[in-house]
């Protein structure tokens, strides 16, 4: 018996945010040689052009070219007008993937306001922008898969970090609360909490940092952006198609409740 290949997604378009460097890069790249067309945005428009051409450069002739839009996720407008255009370019986002994200760690002693409201507009309000701006066009399709990058961290709490917290407990809430109103639709929304992932957001911690963080880990190592794109890949494919609202956590055991 022959099977079709659950990870092939030649013919779908795929959005992913944040894909300039780290896990979102690397989202943007494996899911552009499983045949997807893909469009990420980010705000520095001469990295994302790079990582564009980077992207494109490894693609098999055949794979759709994959582009990048100079957005700011927390942008209510630009996220809508990057939508539009993307449905005017490719017809249709059948997956969404709310990677962007930021960091300003501080006590809650020392947190500034504008560390909380930036944390928040980017972190929270950008899954709210971005989501909102495809849903309708999945519910006319009857298909859509959403993703959203949580983190342990918004499990668990962690000091110096209670703005980031709770804009990842949000996401949960969020994503949760879209899966129930869309589910009838064929539309699944999902949630993958990593635990401590190498990426230039952890790069900052020196080694000793690391070595106290792996002490916490069972499986004794940090988690590599492909860990994290191979959550994904399966709760895209046909494999997940009874599964959402779920957090799925990437976290080499690091918290096991
Ligand atoms: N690295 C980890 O250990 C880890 C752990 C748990 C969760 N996460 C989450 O995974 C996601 C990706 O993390 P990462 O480590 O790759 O981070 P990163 O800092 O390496 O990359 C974040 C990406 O988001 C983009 N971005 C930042 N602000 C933006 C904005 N306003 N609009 C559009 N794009 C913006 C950046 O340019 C970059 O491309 C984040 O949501 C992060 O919170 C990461």
């Amino acid at each position: 018996m022959t099977q079709s290949n659950p990870f092939d997604f030649t013919g779908k378009v795929a959005l992913v945010t944040g894909g300039t460097r780290g896990i979102g890069k690397e989202l943007s790249t494996t899911l552009a040689q499983h045949g997807a067309r893909v469009f990420f945005c980010g705000t520095n428009q001469e990295l994302g052009n790079q990582v564009a051409d980077t992207i494109n450069a490894t693609l098999p002739q055949d794979n759709a070219p994959t582009s990048f839009y100079q957005v700011d996720v927390s942008d209510f407008k630009a996220c809508g007008d990057m939508v539009t255009n993307i449905i005017a370019e490719s017809g249709q986002i059948d997956f969404l993937i709310n990677n962007a994200g930021i960091t300003r760690d501080n006590l809650l002693m020392r947190l500034k306001e504008s560390d909380w409201d930036e944390v928040m507009a980017v972190n929270l309000k950008g899954c709210f922008n971005c989501s909102k701006a495809v849903i309708r066009g999945m519910i006319k399709k009857r298909y859509g898969r959403i993703i959203s990058l949580s983190s342990v961290i918004g499990l668990m709490g962690n000091s110096g970090q209670a703005n980031y917290a709770a804009a990842k407990a949000g996401i949960i809430g969020f994503s949760r609360s879209i899966a129930r109103e869309v589910a009838s639709r064929n539309i699944n929304s999902n949630i993958i909490a990593p635990g401590y992932i190498q990426t230039e957001m952890t790069q900052a911690m020196d080694e000793k940092a690391q070595d106290k963080i792996k002490e916490l880990i069972p499986v004794s190592r940090l988690g590599t952006v492909n860990d994290v794109c191979n959550a994904a890949l399966f709760l895209l494919s046909p494999m997940a198609d009874y599964i959402t609202g779920q957090v799925l956590q990437v976290d080499g055991g690091m918290l096991i409740a």
